[in-house]
């Protein structure tokens, strides 16, 4: 027998996009009554929203799903029914097979499926295991509005899906093919997220820059159009977007870095190899004299963009003369933070079976490469320090009077600021530095840039 208020628990791993989906599987899960609760004791449900990027993904569930097996028992054993789901790309990748693995799974929902969720669970209790993993790109429309009070800086899905098919990466087959939301549909969603104290959006998509949803006008409208349309609404202060993919930087996009003031300057924008023959191996579709002109170009219209990437060491064939390479672009840069992985071959993707660089050569040149950006990133933070900037406070610090908040280039920044409240935009003078963070004291009215 069901409850009449269920609780349920949501475990979120990977990107963002998993992150503003969970959210969305919370809001399908109210209508049915679910409550979120913070821990999978005593969870009615718990939805496992799993990521397949690196290593081994499919293992990771499989032993989560384990440690939580026995939540199910003892509900059992007390007349009480705890149902177990797995969501996200693991799910889209491994369908049946986890139901076959891991027997005490009751759902497996792709990542288009969500709207779903609420009759794939009903069948799960009449007819057994379910699962779902249709393609189906009606499922922002038929997803609930977000709710009513949320933090001052949110996600929202613009685009999903990708179709480069890059030899390294499972998203293509995770996610499907590239989609973009109508423009209307993400304004309104801006609006409704205004409306519950929002003051900063993040556009999201795994190829968030090739956007081209429609637009009221019928056209198809670029992200730098979208992104002009959301500036215009005033509640709302600062836009963002990620991820982008340096071939879909068109010159309209550029030039809103330069003139939209609510475009906030920081770019991530992942060039993963700083050697031409990788990159061509990758099926990346440009090399890094192009990389080079963007950045050239970005920077002409906003000097202080800062910029983040993501890298991966030791793909198949990497040699040290394209490590060294790769080493070089970052010099040539100069990253504000990123991430670097070593290359992990996913099933079925055309990388994986090449042959392989070893474990240790790939171990050595992360660490070579980490410990180069890890030194840029302390040299882009301490040189803010002394500079007037905005921060967007976003949640209590440590220490009373204290609130954590976002610069424009998206560090953290602690702030002793009595009086003042979560989701306000307050000047500050960074003073020091913290070893991930920054430490600041309000100052007078500022301006955001660091230089021009
Ligand atoms: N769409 C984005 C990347 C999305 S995946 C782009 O094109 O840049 C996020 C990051 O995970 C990638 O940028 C890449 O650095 C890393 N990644 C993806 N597949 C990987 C793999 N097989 N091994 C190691 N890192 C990987
Ligand atoms: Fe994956 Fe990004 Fe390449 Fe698409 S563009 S295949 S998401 S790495
Ligand atoms: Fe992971 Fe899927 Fe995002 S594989 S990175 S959760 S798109």
């Amino acid at each position: 027998m069901i409850p009449a208020t269920r609780k349920v628990f949501i475990k979120t791993y990977g990107c963002q996009m998993n992150v503003y989906d969970s959210a969305r599987m919370a809001d399908v899960l109210a209508r049915e009554g679910y409550e979120t609760v913070e821990a999978p004791e005593g969870a009615d449900l718990i939805v496992l929203n799993t990521c397949h990027i690196r290593e081994k993904a499919a293992e990771k569930v499989y032993s989560e799903v384990g440690r939580i097996r026995h939540l199910k028992e003892e509900a059992k054993r007390e007349g009480r029914r705890v149902e177990i789901a797995v969501a996200g790309c693991v799910a889209q990748a491994e369908g049946e097979e986890i139901i076959r693995r891991a027997p005490a799974v009751d759902v497996v929902v792709g990542p288009q499926s969500y709207h779903r969720l609420g009759e794939t669970l009903a069948r799960a209790r009449s007819g057994g295991a379910a699962v779902e993993t249709e393609f189906d790109e009606r499922k922002f429309d038929l997803l609930p509005a977000p709710p009513k009070k949320a933090a001052p800086s949110a996600f929202l899905t613009v685009q999903e899906g990708c179709d480069k098919f890059c030899t390294f990466c499972v998203v293509p087959y995770t996610r499907g093919g590239e989609f973009s939301r109508p423009a209307e549909r993400i304004v309104a969603e801006a609006k409704r997220l205004l409306a519950s104290g929002v003051r900063e959006i993040m556009l999201l998509g795994q190829n968030v820059n090739a956007y081209h949803g429609e637009g009221p006008d019928g056209r198809d409208w670029s992200l730098a159009r979208l992104v002009r349309e959301l500036a215009e609404l005033p509640e709302l202060a600062r836009i963002r977007y990620t991820t982008s993919h340096p071939r879909d930087m068109s010159d309209d996009l550029v030039a809103a870095h330069g003139d939209c003031e609510k475009l906030m300057p920081y770019l991530h924008l992942p060039v993963q190899s700083g050697s031409d023959r990788v990159l061509a191996a990758m099926n990346r579709r440009h090399g890094r004299e192009e990389y080079f002109r963007l950045i050239d170009r970005l920077r002409q219209v906003r000097p202080d963009l800062a910029l983040s990437g993501d890298f991966i060491v030791g793909f198949p064939g990497e040699s040290e003369a394209d490590f060294a390479d790769t080493m070089d672009l970052v010099e040539r840069v100069g990253y504000a933070s990123a991430y670097s992985f070593k290359y992990s071959p996913r099933p079925g993707t055309p990388a994986a079976s090449r042959e392989q660089v070893p474990e240790e050569v790939k171990a050595e040149r992360l660490a070579r490469l980490q410990a180069l950006l890890s030194k840029q990133q302390k040299r882009f933070n301490a040189a803010t320090v002394g500079l007037r900037m905005e921060v967007l406070l976003e949640r209590p610090g440590r220490r009373p009077g204290q609130l954590v908040g976002r610069s424009p280039f998206l560090q953290a920044v602690n702030v002793d600021a009595p009086g003042r409240s979560i989701g306000e935009i307050v000047p500050v003078v960074v003073e020091s530095l913290g070893s991930n963070s920054l430490f600041a004291a309000l100052a007078g009215d500022a301006p955001a840039r660091l230089s021009a």
